[in-house]
């Protein structure tokens, strides 16, 4: 065969190969120890001498011309699979992110946090005490002891070791009286727990707050301001309130407030002068302290500034209920 139609049917295979591959194989086709152009190669030998020289040019030219084309083809293959690539891959990097999804405090927190700021403002300091908590600090210690028939208002979940889980966050104040002893101004906010027949105004854990203030000479007149000031500075309205009589043993006397809602009284907060077994049981002597306490339920704040109706929302984990507040 002569080299024009060797190098003729190189350039045409070399131009049809569409990948690597192909190409390779074409190499060794026309390139390869057995290829036509590799015979002619070694064929020269055989040519007159002034023949060979002609011959000899011609055959390298052939060569050259088919070395450059599978450079420039194998080229062109690479730059064609960088431009699908990069068509395929493309990603515009000056566009903005996507706005990444932002959480926000639970009701219950929110409420939980301002009342820390208002009673942090008005002197008090805020003490939290253990969800397990002991028989002495959550009954004994607020005059419960074992055969008080109020210990059946307080039913909750004992743990196998004789603790429970405390029902009311009233411990604390016995806690922060041995302390700190006294004087004293402490709030105690926290989470507890009744063995309870949940319905829509009961849960078996909700969230109190304690208030607890002992000083000399404290009278029931420093009680019913305290609580006033209190409940207008967390409620930021005009609410009609009503202190009504009650049974505590932790105080005595004892009431309960209430405030109008939509025409019918909510009960808020227990509260009363600290029963001198009380201020005993807390390292206090009850000749020279006297003192008041409260307790606040978070919850039923929670649902009145919110407007929800039924407390189970709050732990039902549901994110198109809490993302409203
Ligand atoms: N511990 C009471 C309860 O859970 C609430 C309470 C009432 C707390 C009167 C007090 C208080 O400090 O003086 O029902």
């Amino acid at each position: 065969m002569n080299l024009d139609a060797i190098q003729e049917k190189a350039l045409a295979g070399i131009a049809g190969a569409s990948d690597e591959a192909t190409l390779q194989s074409l190499r060794v086709r026309y390139l390869g120890r057995r290829s036509e152009l590799t015979a002619a190669l070694r064929g020269l030998g055989k040519l007159p001498k002034e023949e060979r020289s002609r011959a000899g040019a011609a055959a390298n030219r052939v060569k050259q011309a088919i070395e450059a084309a599978f450079a420039a083809r194998s080229d062109a293959l690479h730059r064609s699979r960088e431009e699908s690539i990069a068509e395929s891959e493309w990603l515009d990097l000056s566009l903005p992110a996507p706005v990444s999804r932002r959480g926000h405090l639970h009701p219950i927190t929110q409420v939980e946090e301002q009342l820390d700021r208002l009673f942090r403002g008005m002197g008090y300091r805020v003490v939290e005490g253990p969800w397990v908590e002991d028989e002495w600090h959550n009954f004994d210690a607020l005059n419960i002891p074992e055969w008080h028939p109020a210990r059946d208002s307080w039913d909750t979940f004992w743990l196998s070791d004789g603790n429970l889980l405390r029902t009311h966050t009233s411990p604390v104040q016995i806690r922060a009286m041995r302390r700190f002893g006294a004087p004293l101004r402490v709030i105690c906010p926290g989470r507890c727990f009744r063995n309870e027949a949940v319905d829509a105004t009961h849960e078996a854990c909700f969230n109190q707050l304690e208030g607890l203030v002992i000083d000399r000479e404290i009278t029931p007149g420093h009680l019913f301001h305290s609580i006033r000031a209190i409940l207008a500075a967390i409620l930021e309205e005009e609410v009609e309130t009503r202190f009504r009589p009650s049974y505590y043993p932790f105080t005595e006397p004892s009431f309960d407030v209430d405030i109008l809602r939509d025409g019918s009284w909510m009960e808020l907060c227990g509260l009363g002068m600290v029963h001198p077994r009380v201020l005993e049981a807390g390292g206090l002597s009850s000749e020279e302290w006297t003192g008041f306490a409260f307790g606040l339920g978070i919850d039923r704040l929670a649902m009145m500034r919110f407007g929800i109706d039924d407390i189970r929302w709050f732990h039902g984990g549901d994110l198109r209920f809490l993302e409203q507040f």
